[in-house]
């Protein structure tokens, strides 16, 4: 099988990432619940792996990391977690339902009011946000669109949102860590991040990096102060109540690790492999929706055939890709691909431009038969 969809999931595990589930398997103890060696072993692996992650991330002490099942349970906690009731929140049509969900909820119970900045050739215009954002607006916007790969300049939309005293949440699932990411420097007060895509752990992990003070998600236990029936939030484990997965949070200290100790080498590799692909789609005459991708995710249709037909001969072919709508409605709204959907290659570390060429020759052979 040759595997084109990395950004639902990335296929390859580094060997560090597999050792760190093989042994919590043998090893599996309740992080903070035991005062056995296993036990504060597991508690010293999620420690660890919150201390990376802040440094990678640049990250000062203000901010706390909160791990969760995955990008979509972190984006919740911060968006339900810092409304307190009639907030103005800025977002795009480029948001997946990860972000648009929790938004449009808060909007229907009339928590919040909503604004949703629309896109321009696929990129949000940022001086439209500039225009739009104004004091303590909240502003949630992707670091990269999971449909069509566009990116956003977090520097600059950090700017504009220390410039209005807004506070800035960014769902980093699939920018993170191959977009630039300056937590502090770039004025990010919120960062939702899954562990398993670009930063190479297992899925079931995910975090949220805050500064911000929010409300927990989630009520129960947290192996601290348990003699109280209220739920505390002094400590970051206030707000990971219920048992953590240890082993995947120690996977993700290690996936993250390899994936920034190999960043250099990854983001030159996806650009090289990303143009021939782009290139390829072109010359066959495929509609395209991506120009460029620095995160190797591609949009793309053949004429006006279902995607999910397309998907399928693909798939006849030995090649995984997604297709459809990707979770995301308001960028097929945009692309005019609501009803079509589009199909998506989104290629990860382990490709190679033999992949690349036999991808591109079904692709030829396709449209040829269709
Ligand atoms: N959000 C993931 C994707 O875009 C699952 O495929």
């Amino acid at each position: 099988m040759l595997y084109l969809d990395n950004a639902a999931t990335s296929r390859y595990k580094p060997q560090a990432v597999i050792d760190c589930i093989n042994y919590d398997l043998r090893h599996s103890a309740n992080s903070g619940r035991g005062a056995y060696p296993d036990a504060i072993d597991a508690g010293l692996k999620i420690e660890a792996c919150r201390e990376y992650l802040k440094s990678v991330l640049h990250a000062d002490d203000s901010y706390n990391v909160i791990f969760t099942k995955n990008c979509t349970e972190a984006l919740n906690l911060g968006i339900f977690g810092i409304i307190k009731g009639g907030e103005r929140v800025l977002t795009s049509t480029n948001e997946h339902n990860s972000v648009l969900r929790p938004l449009y909820e808060l909007e229907r119970r009339g928590r919040i009011s909503l604004t949703v900045l629309d896109t321009h050739g696929g990129k949000i215009n940022l001086s439209e946000l500039k225009e739009a954002a104004s004091n303590k607006d909240i502003i949630v916007l992707g670091g990269a669109c999971n449909v069509t790969g566009a990116t956003l300049d977090l520097q600059e939309v950090g700017k504009i949102s220390k410039e209005v005293g807004a506070t800035l949440i960014v769902d980093g699932a699939q920018s993170v860590p191959i977009l630039d990411t300056d937590m502090e420097g770039f004025g990010i007060d919120m960062l939702a991040c899954a562990g398993h895509k670009g930063l190479h752990g297992v899925q079931g992990t995910g975090f949220l990096m805050t500064r911000k003070q929010i409300t927990p998600l989630l009520y129960g236990g947290t192996g601290s102060y348990s003699s109280s029936v209220y739920q505390p939030t002094e400590s970051v484990d206030g707000f990971e109540a219920g048992t953590l997965f240890a082993g995947g949070i120690a996977a993700l200290h290690q996936g993250a690790k390899w994936s920034y100790e190999h960043i250099d080498v990854t983001r030159k590799h996806l650009a090289k492999l990303t143009k021939t692909a782009l290139y390829n789609l072109k010359m066959i005459g495929a509609t395209m929706y991506t120009d460029e991708s620095v995160t190797g995710v591609i949009a793309f249709n053949i004429r006006d055939i279902d995607s999910a037909y397309i998907s399928e001969l693909l798939s006849d072919n030995g090649i995984a890709v997604r297709s459809g709508l990707h979770c995301a409605p308001l960028v097929h709204k945009a692309l005019g691909t609501t009803t079509q959907g589009a199909v998506r290659i989104s290629l990860g570390v382990e490709t190679t431009s033999k992949d690349i060429l036999y991808f591109s020759t079904v692709m030829e052979n396709i449209i040829r038969k269709l």
